[in-house]
């Protein structure tokens, strides 16, 4: 299936803006109440799932296991425009292979089954990959405390790591790495709806595309 024209218009944006990854990712706590906060894009996959990455003891991961239905809202500045994505979104934490219910049903909601994306197996390969290419200060946060816990309650902050290296050969080290990468997961989205707004252009534009029943879109153009 050729690519939707959605992730062309977001290819040619992040072509142009390389340094634009941040977007606002809105979730549903489980009272239903709307949570929003900036995540760092990490990446598309062949099947154009839009990743990012997360602490599995953060709250987005409860969230999403709670209702996988996301949105975000990402604004780049230097061409002034703006996508807003809607889709289904799941956490693909560091133990998938060993839980192949909870696997299956990550697939099914990704809509992944045949597709490259469809194994427990890639999602490791690229949890890896991912966690190899984050800065060395990204990766020490999830070997420090639980996030949100009250400071009282956890060791003095001058014993945290600082920095980490992705891998390492001593025994030591290799424990750190271990416990942090144990809480680095990748948040997948699925998109269903997007829209692309386009503010540089009198009059503006504003583009939606819709996923139909059959895995294709379609397009309409409306008034901004
Ligand atoms: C520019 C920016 C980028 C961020 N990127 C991420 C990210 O990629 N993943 C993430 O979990 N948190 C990221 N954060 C922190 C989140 O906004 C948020 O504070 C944290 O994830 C806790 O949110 P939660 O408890 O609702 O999950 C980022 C914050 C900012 C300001």
């Amino acid at each position: 299936m050729s690519k939707p024209a959605w992730a062309n218009a977001l290819d040619q944006q992040l072509k142009e803006n390389p340094k634009a990854l941040s977007y606002a990712f809105s979730t549903l706590s489980s009272e239903n109440k709307p949570k929003v906060r900036f995540v760092i894009h990490r990446g598309v996959t062949p099947s154009n799932l839009l990743l990012t990455t997360t602490d599995t003891r953060m709250s987005k991961p409860a969230h999403l296991a709670h209702s996988p239905t996301v949105e975000l809202a990402w604004w780049i500045e230097d061409t002034n425009v703006q996508f807003r994505i809607t889709g289904q979104a799941y956490t693909l934490p560091p133990d998938l292979s060993s839980k192949s219910d909870e696997a299956s049903k990550i697939i099914e909601g990704l809509k992944m089954e045949g597709k490259e994306e469809g194994s427990a197996e890639w999602w490791e390969k690229k949890r890896k990959e991912l966690w190899g290419g984050v800065s060395g200060h990204l990766r020490a946060g999830f070997g420090r405390p639980t996030p949100g816990k009250k400071l009282e309650e956890v060791e003095g902050s001058d014993k945290w790591p600082e920095t980490i290296p992705a891998e390492s050969d001593d025994p030591e080290e290799r424990k750190t790495i271990e416990y942090a990468l144990e809480h680095f997961a990748i948040i997948a989205i699925r998109p269903e709806a997007v829209e692309f707004l386009e503010l540089k252009p009198i009059p503006n534009r504003r583009t939606q595309w819709t996923v139909q029943a059959d895995g294709t879109w379609q397009e309409s153009k409306v008034a901004p």
